[in-house]
Parts: C-alpha cells; sequence; structure tokens
C-alpha cells in the first residue's frame, strides 16, 4: 500500500493505493458512521456488494444507488436526480457520498456533493484505469451539456481517493486501452522512466503493471494539481493530445473513445512539434511506436477545416490563436517563461493534420 498527497493546505487529501487497499483501507480515518455509495449500473453488479459489505462490516450504515453505465448518464438531469434521492433518502451532511465507478460517476457524483446541503463530504474510489490515473484526482467533476463541455462544474476535492487496482481485473480490454493512452500521455510530458517501463511492458496485464502505471501516473496529476488547481498555466501540461484529440472526439460523433482520441491527439500534436523543429524525428517515432504498441490506432482522416473549427474554441486559447502544449523530447515538454501552451500558426497545424 502507498499513499500520494495531494497538497493543498486545508483540502490536501491522500490518494490510497495498492492491491486490496479497499479491503483494509481504514475507513476510520474519515471518521463518519454513514455513507452512501453512487454507483453505475456496471460496477454495482460486479462489486456494489463487495464495496458495502467492507462498510457493513466496519459497522457503518450504508447506502447504495446506481445511475445507468455510460457517458450518456453524465447530464444536469441525472445530477439532479442523483440529488434527489438523496433528499428523499434524508441524507444529511454528518453522511459521506462515496463515486465508486469510472469517470462518469466521479464527476457526476462528485459535482453532487458540490451542491448537495451547500456541500457534502466525498470520497473517489475509481475503477477504471482511466479514473484511476486521471479524472479521480483534482477535483474537477461536473456534467455536460449540449452547448459544450466544461461549462457546468465544480472543482470540489474530496475527502481521499481509495485506489484500487483489484478492480482492474474486471475491466473490459476497450476500457483499458482507453487509460493506457493517458498514462502514455503522463510519460511524454513528465516521466522518461514511466516511458520506458512501458516500451517493455506495456502488453502485460498483471498487478505489477497496473500497481506500476497507477503509482507513477497519479503521481504526476497530483504533483501537477498540487501546484495548479485552477489551471491557470502549469496543469494545462496535462491537455498535451487534447487538442486535437477532442476533434478526433466530436468529429467522429463520439463513436471514437476518449483515450483512442488522445492517442491519435498525440500523434498529430508531436508532429507539429516536430514541423517545429522542437522534438526530434527519433522521439516522435518513439513516441507513435508506443502508442501502436498499445493497440491504439495512430492516425484520423481529418475533415481539416471542420478540426480547425473545433480547435479555435479549445480552452487554451487567446488572442485568436490556437495554442498547444508541445514535447521537445520524451519526458519533457517546451517550457518558456513559465508557460507551458504556445500558439501555433494555423497553416502548420493544417500541414500536420494532413
Ligand atoms: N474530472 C476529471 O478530471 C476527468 C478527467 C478525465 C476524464 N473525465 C471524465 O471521465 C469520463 C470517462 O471515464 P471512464 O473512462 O472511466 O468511463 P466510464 O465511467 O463510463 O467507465 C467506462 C465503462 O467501464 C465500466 N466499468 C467501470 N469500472 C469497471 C470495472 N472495474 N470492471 C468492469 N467495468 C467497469 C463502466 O460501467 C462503463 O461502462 C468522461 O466523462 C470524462 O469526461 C474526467
Ligand atoms: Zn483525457
Amino acid at each position: 500500500m502507498q499513499t500520494i498527497k495531494v497538497n493543498l493546505g486545508e483540502r490536501s487529501y491522500d490518494i490510497v493505493m495498492g492491491r486490496g487497499v479497499a479491503e483494509a483501507f481504514v475507513f476510520g480515518k474519515i471518521g463518519a458512521d454513514k455513507y452512501v455509495i453512487v454507483t453505475d449500473s456496471n460496477v454495482k453488479k460486479l462489486h456494489g456488494e463487495f464495496l458495502e459489505q467492507i462498510l457493513k462490516n466496519c459497522g457503518y450504515d450504508v447506502e447504495i444507488m446506481d445511475i445507468p453505465a455510460g457517458e450518456d448518464s453524465k447530464h444536469w438531469e441525472m445530477a439532479g436526480e442523483v440529488g434527489r434521492e438523496l433528499a428523499r433518502r434524508g441524507i444529511d451532511r454528518d453522511t459521506v457520498l462515496v463515486t465508486f465507478g469510472g469517470g462518469v460517476v466521479g464527476d457526476i457524483a462528485g459535482f453532487v456533493a458540490s451542491f448537495y446541503k451547500r456541500g457534502l463530504r466525498y470520497i473517489h474510489i475509481p475503477t477504471t484505469l482511466l479514473a484511476q490515473v486521471d479524472s479521480s484526482i483534482g477535483g474537477k467533476t461536473g456534467v455536460n451539456i449540449p452547448e459544450g463541455k466544461n461549462i457546468f462544474g465544480a472543482i470540489y476535492q474530496p475527502l481521499a481517493v481509495i485506489t484500487d487496482i483489484n478492480f482492474l481485473k474486471t475491466l473490459p480490454e476497450d476500457e483499458v486501452k482507453n487509460g493506457l493512452a493517458e498514462v502514455i500521455k503522463y510519460a511524454v510530458i513528465k516521466d522518461t522512466e514511466l516511458f520506458e517501463y512501458l516500451e517493455k511492458n506495456i502488453e502485460r496485464r498483471d498487478e505489477e503493471f497496473y500497481e506500476f502505471i497507477v503509482a507513477k501516473s497519479a503521481a504526476i496529476k497530483a504533483e501537477v494539481v498540487s501546484l495548479d488547481e485552477r489551471e491557470s498555466e502549469l496543469r494545462k501540461i496535462l491537455n498535451y493530445g487534447h487538442t486535437v484529440g477532442h476533434a478526433v472526439e466530436i468529429l467522429s460523433g463520439h463513436k471514437i473513445f476518449h483515450g483512442q482520441a488522445v492517442a491519435i491527439g498525440m500523434v498529430y500534436e508531436a508532429k507539429i512539434a516536430n514541423k517545429l523543429g522542437i522534438l526530434s524525428d527519433v522521439d516522435l517515432q518513439r513516441q507513435n511506436d508506443l502508442i501502436k504498441k498499445a493497440g491504439l490506432s495512430l492516425t484520423y482522416d481529418f475533415d481539416i477545416e471542420g478540426a480547425l473549427k473545433i480547435m479555435r474554441t479549445d480552452k487554451k486559447n487567446k488572442g485568436g490563436q490556437i495554442y498547444f502544449v508541445l514535447p521537445k523530447q520524451i519526458g519533457a515538454l517546451k517550457e518558456e517563461n513559465g508557460k507551458v501552451a504556445f500558439p501555433v500558426e494555423e497553416e502548420v497545424v493544417k500541414n500536420a493534420l494532413k
């Protein structure tokens, strides 16, 4: 078992991580007598009873509720429904909410925690690789609305994150790949050792493998969030691959899953860095070889004007220019005077997308 700290002053918290930590974890540290688990229909079936039982064995009062699995559940009305169900059950502010599932459950239930009775304490128990390495850390919560991404949400930190890699045993392979794309992202932007480990081990699916990559990735995310919780600059590095990736997701009508879209995004964003003379041919190839070895596709047949139109709305942009996070070598990004995102001429972007 290991502990990674997210340092945010009085809102600091621990990510407790390992194999079987959900069993061993001392919920006593949280100091509540009642927990309400919010999960999704898949996770409830697979692991719901297990978690309920652990909490019951500790002598706590436990309730569980679930939402239908999948991104389609992450909407405003569902957040309202979860909140109203808490109210119908008479959940009060002494109860701790437990988000139990992937990023969808974490985002929506974390969001409900942010507004229910003006703020309910909550913990994350992430069960997908993506949620363990990414969405459970940093306190971003929210729901989708048709008008766009990241419009309805809150930054609301949990009391703790309990990351048990045993839950990954039931995760379908496509969902594993979804998370692996984000792990490759962490390696390219910040961690040569992780990158080299992935080059040798990315086809493995055993506990030791998961333990290593989840711990490494979570530590990077925790460090970045601790330094820049509200994304004034540094946290933008986590957006590598996402500028183009987001366009791929939208252009494909969300048929291409997020991790795969980010993998494609990294290929094209690294190509931009290469065309600008920032990233060497050798390192570009190394990144792309690893993405391929992970079983992820490298290319997308772009509607270039459509892609540019989407990228022009990216949250990093300023002064009408599209901003990118650009790798300069495996394990390091271009950084200048504390800035990590840089404007790139649209001609360069267009050429790279061809
Ligand atoms: N808040 C953040 O900082 C942040 C960061 C990245 C992504 N996200 C969000 O996260 C979401 C994606 O998260 P996700 O990829 O975890 O998707 P998800 O929550 O939809 O989970 C993917 C699928 O795996 C199933 N599942 C979950 N755990 C399982 C297990 N242990 N065994 C078998 N099946 C399991 C789920 O039921 C679902 O069908 C998106 O909505 C995205 O916007 C948020
Ligand atoms: Zn992502």
